[in-house]
């Protein structure tokens, strides 16, 4: 059976973007970025939110992202192959390939995918992972803490969940990056 992995860079306290939606003070360095790739090269399926499509599919549609650094270019490739699911009631069409749209999110047919998948499937975006939480779908918590407090924002954790989660590893970075691997234990709405 593939693991649903929720994965996110965040500040200090806990937001994927500020007040501003900006999120560049969570752009990876290379040592970061070189960790990332590895741990996204066994993922299969990305389940995204709508506004973490429009922010991720640069990786295909933009060929100066990839030229910009060797581990860019191996990102851009590893997003490139891995199959989409895009939840969204507006986007009218995908504009990358292995992408299609979900009107709505069914909790029972991201099982079924989970049963049926060969590799694992993450899923991104703040809005759509309260639904996955909510279902007790999300099998793993990949979080990249970043040396930053932002104050507020979009938080990359949803408020009306409750997980307890077992620390399965931990990793620290010469930027002062630290990633935190968690299985959960066990989900309930508090
Ligand atoms: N920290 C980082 O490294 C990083 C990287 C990329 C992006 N970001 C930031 O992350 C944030 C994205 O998170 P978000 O919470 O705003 O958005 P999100 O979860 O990615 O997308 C929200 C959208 O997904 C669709 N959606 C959500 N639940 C749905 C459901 N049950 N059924 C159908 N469609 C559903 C809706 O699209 P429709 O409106 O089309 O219906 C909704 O507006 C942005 O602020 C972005 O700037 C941060």
């Amino acid at each position: 059976m593939a693991k649903l992995i929720y994965s996110a860079i965040a500040s200090l306290d806990g937001y994927t973007a500020d007040e501003a939606g900006n999120f560049d003070w969570a752009a990876p360095d290379e040592e970061v970025h070189g960790f990332i790739n590895d741990l996204e090269r066994p993922v299969g399926t990305y389940l995204y939110g709508r506004r973490m499509y429009e922010t991720m599919l640069g990786w295909e549609t933009d060929p100066t992202l990839a030229d910009q650094s060797p581990h860019m270019r191996d990102f851009a490739e590893l997003w490139q192959a891995a199959d989409k699911v895009v939840y969204s009631t507006t986007l009218p069409a995908a504009s990358t390939a292995r992408t299609r749209i979900e009107r709505a999110f069914d909790p029972e047919a991201v099982r079924r995918i989970k049963t049926t998948a060969g590799r694992d499937i993450t899923v991104g975006g703040p809005e759509l992972v309260a639904h996955a939480f909510k279902a007790g779908l999300v099998d793993e918590c990949h979080l990249f803490v970043t040396p930053i407090v932002v104050g507020g924002g979009k938080q990359s954790l949803p408020g009306n969940v409750r997980l307890e989660l077992e620390l399965l590893d931990d990793r620290r970075f010469g930027n002062g990056t630290v990633f935190l691997r968690y299985r959960t234990r066990s989900s309930r709405r508090s």
